[in-house]
């Protein structure tokens, strides 16, 4: 049998739309801004005509008697600023809406809770609109609108008949785009190991979904709770306390390979900028690690950002430095132990020293980019010295795994294990393979509970771990577990991604640590919850940008036990694409890059076996056919040229792209 796969590497071409093919129907994004419910869920008491309601049409639906309601699905996450029409209604008619993501909380006298926790559910409660009701359109404040839902529950909250019709959500997310379908990336893997065989295609676009459906309206955040029922979504002064920015470690590369749409990052990384202490160099809570943006500006590519922030950015991490004690290693404070929200954060901690020695490279790579060399060594000194304590003081030999830190009894983190894998705070293959081996002590049947915060299972920490997890067994495996739980239970919106769920699979995300057992505040449209998105770009596809924008790049497929999968990217420089189908490779002019293919013996490359046995050779711009033996299978790689106007692949999948 023959797996081919092809690599399209793009000419310049902004704005270019990701091909269409049969992974389109896998996306949620909607076609149009203005979304209807698909479906009635339920209808209690007396309501006529409630199918009116879903359809495209001026049918109306009419309530009779107090407490009657009808549960609306709109079928996925939305969120945005409602209308109806009232069209008939008494001087003593009035109702309200309640609001909900998971189907577990849908009521007439409760919405689940977005704006605080409370150990009641009640937090939220209701919007009432009260008698007289005027006739005609009805539209939602800004400040009323709901940033995300699945469910919405209309009822009669008078004995007397109300008639409705024309209810219809004007979506605010992604307010700088029009067409909400315009990704500039793709990707399409069947997955026949799985109950869905669309699961990984689903997955992606779940991921990319969530992005965009967390990305709103500086004007439009959550604005301070009131101590009674409500919530205001209007609250301004930048994207702080909104839901992009504390996750940019995973959701910027989201954003990256479906949306090429780093303009929020960036956004947030100035807000952050700007409202650092002046007197520590600290920078909000709130924020991204401070390792995003040294890797987000790197693809990018937008040095004149990095000159924009960079005398802030030094200081923060002169601040994150400040910590390094004489054991060699940071020593948190307890006030900023808290991270992602995980117990035992102060101290020696070791996600905090990966994350800093990660920090430390990319602020050395910054630096030389802006030629001041010297500075780039002093930071390639300190991360190497950082390295050097991390492995002396808390690699466990015996377990194959880092501590959590130097205390007696530590525990083996998961979130320390997996960045010092990703950022490569480890000094051996050896050593990733026992942390990875090590990790899947903690697995469950649907996903590993995290070590650091009790019955918990962290989509974010598994993200890194998802994505450090490059070996065939482990993609499928922590992916199908941990995220084919999360995609098709029933307590989820199944569109957009959890920010996490305990071991029995409920809702109760840190119910006991700090959420007050409320299973309703849990969000279920988490950026940090879409690190499987780059991943099955970065390695199932195998894509790695290597330099700013791609002009150079790494092709290395992970076969991950699949049939066959492609997909693809945008950058500033063009559209970068590869598929497991065909049996030739073009790059354009001006780039270069490594291709690796799994498998045995020696690469052909144009049919030209190559003199060595190395599993990668490095190509320029030209039409070329690799192939390579697997232990079962042969393996063949495309590289065709994507031109404006063109087909640029005729396979009969793809559209001509203008
Ligand atoms: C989910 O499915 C289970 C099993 O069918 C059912 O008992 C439960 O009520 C469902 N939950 C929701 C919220 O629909
Ligand atoms: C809220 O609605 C539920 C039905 O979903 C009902 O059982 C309960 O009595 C109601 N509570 C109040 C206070 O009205
Ligand atoms: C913000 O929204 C809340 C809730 O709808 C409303 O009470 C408040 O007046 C709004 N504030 C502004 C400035 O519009
Ligand atoms: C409607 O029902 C609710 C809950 O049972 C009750 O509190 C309210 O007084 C009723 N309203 C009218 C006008 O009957
Ligand atoms: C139906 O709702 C839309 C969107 O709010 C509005 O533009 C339109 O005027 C409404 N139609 C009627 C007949 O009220
Ligand atoms: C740098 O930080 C100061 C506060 O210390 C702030 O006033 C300034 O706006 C920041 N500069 C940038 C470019 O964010
Ligand atoms: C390197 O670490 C030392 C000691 O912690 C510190 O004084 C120095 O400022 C650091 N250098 C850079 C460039 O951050
Ligand atoms: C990992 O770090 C070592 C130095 O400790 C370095 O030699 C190696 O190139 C690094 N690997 C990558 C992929 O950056
Ligand atoms: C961990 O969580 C479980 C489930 O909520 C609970 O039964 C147990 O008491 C918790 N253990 C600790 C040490 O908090
Ligand atoms: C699942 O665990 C949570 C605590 O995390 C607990 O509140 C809930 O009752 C458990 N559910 C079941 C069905 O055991």
């Amino acid at each position: 049998m023959l797996l081919p796969l092809s690599v399209l590497l793009a000419l310049p071409l902004c704005g270019a739309l990701a091909p269409k093919g049969p992974w389109d129907a896998f996306n949620f994004a909607p076609t149009s801004k203005i979304v209807k419910p698909v479906s009635i869920r339920s209808v209690s008491g007396n309501v006529r005509g409630a199918q009116g309601l879903v359809q495209n049409s001026a049918a109306q639906a009419t309530f009779s008697g107090n407490g009657s309601f009808v549960v609306l699905d709109w079928g996925k996450e939305v969120g945005g600023i409602l209308s109806m029409t009232i069209n008939d209604a008494t001087p003593s008619s009035r109702f309200s809406f309640s609001f909900t993501e998971s189907a577990e909380f849908i009521s007439p006298n409760q919405s689940d809770d977005s704006c605080r926790s409370a150990a009641t559910q009640n937090a939220d409660g209701v919007q009432s609109f009260l008698a007289p009701l005027r006739k005609g359109l009805l539209t939602q404040t800004i400040g009323q609108q709901r940033g995300g839902f699945r469910f919405l529950t209309i009822v009669s909250n008078d004995a007397d008949p109300l008639t409705i019709s024309n209810i219809s959500l004007a979506i605010t997310f992604m307010p700088h785009w029009d067409d909400l379908r315009a990704y500039r990336g793709y990707f399409f893997a069947p997955d026949p190991g799985f109950h869905d065989v669309n699961f990984l295609t689903k997955l992606w676009y779940a991921g990319a979904y969530t992005v965009q459906t967390n990305t709103i309206d500086s004007h439009q955040a959550r604005g301070p709770c009131t101590p009674i029922d409500g919530w205001a979504n209007n609250a301004s002064g930048g994207p702080v306390d909104g839901p992009i920015l504390g996750d940019c470690g995973i959701s910027t590369h989201t954003a990256l390979v479906a949306l090429n749409d780093l303009l929020p990052t960036k956004n947030a990384l100035t807000v952050m900028f700007s409202t650092q202490d002046p007197a520590t160099g600290a920078l909000q809570y709130s924020g991204p690690p401070i390792n995003a943006h040294g890797s987000d500006t790197y693809i990018a590519g937008d040095l004149d950002f990095v000159k924009f922030v960079w005398a802030n950015y030094t200081k923060a991490l002169n601040f994150l430095e400040s910590h390094v004690d004489e054991t060699g290693l940071a020593n948190v404070p307890a006030a900023f132990q808290n991270d992602w929200g995980r117990d035992g954060g102060a101290g020696h901690n070791s996600a905090f020293n990966a994350l800093l020695y990660r920090t430390l490279i990319t602020a050395s790579d910054l630096a030389t980019q802006l030629g001041d060399q010297s500075l780039a060594g002093a930071y390639l000194v300190n991360s190497t010295l950082i390295k050097r304590a991390y492995n002396n003081l808390l690699w466990d030999s015996d377990a194959g795994m880092f501590r959590d830190n130097d205390m007696a009894n530590s525990i083996h983190p998961q979130d320390g294990n997996s960045l010092a894998v990703l950022f490569n705070v480890t000094t051996s293959a050896t050593q990733n393979k026992a942390i990875s081996k090590g990790l899947t002590k903690f697995w469950t049947p649907i996903g590993p509970l995290s070590p650091e915060l009790n019955d918990t299972i962290i989509p974010f920490v598994g993200g890194f771990e998802h994505i450090l997890s490059q070996e065939k067994a482990h993609v499928g495996s922590i992916t199908r577990k941990e995220w084919g739980y999360m995609l098709y239970t029933n307590l989820s919106v199944q569109s957009t991604l959890l920010e996490g769920f305990t071991a029995n699979g409920s809702l109760g995300y840190r119910a006991a640590a700090g959420y007050d057992f409320d299973h309703a505040y849990t969000s279920h449209a988490h950026g940090w919850a879409t690190g499987p998105t780059p991943a099955l770009t970065f390695y199932v596809v195998g894509i790695q940008l290597t330099t700013a924008q791609g002009a150079s790049w790494k092709i290395a497929p992970v076969l991950s036990g699949l049939p066959s999968a492609e997909g693809g990217l945008s950058t500033g420089l063009g559209f970068f694409g590869v598929k497991w189908k065909g049996h030739c490779l073009e790059t354009p002019a001006g780039t270069e890059g490594e291709v690796t293919l799994p498998g045995t013996g020696p690469l052909t490359v144009d049919n030209r076996v190559q003199p060595t046995s190395s599993n990668s050779v490095t190509l320029k711009g030209g039409k070329h056919t690799i192939t390579r033996r697997a232990l079962r299978t042969r393996f063949m790689y495309i590289l065709t040229p994507f031109q404006k106007g063109k087909m640029f692949y005729s396979m009969g999948k793809y559209d001509a792209v203008s």
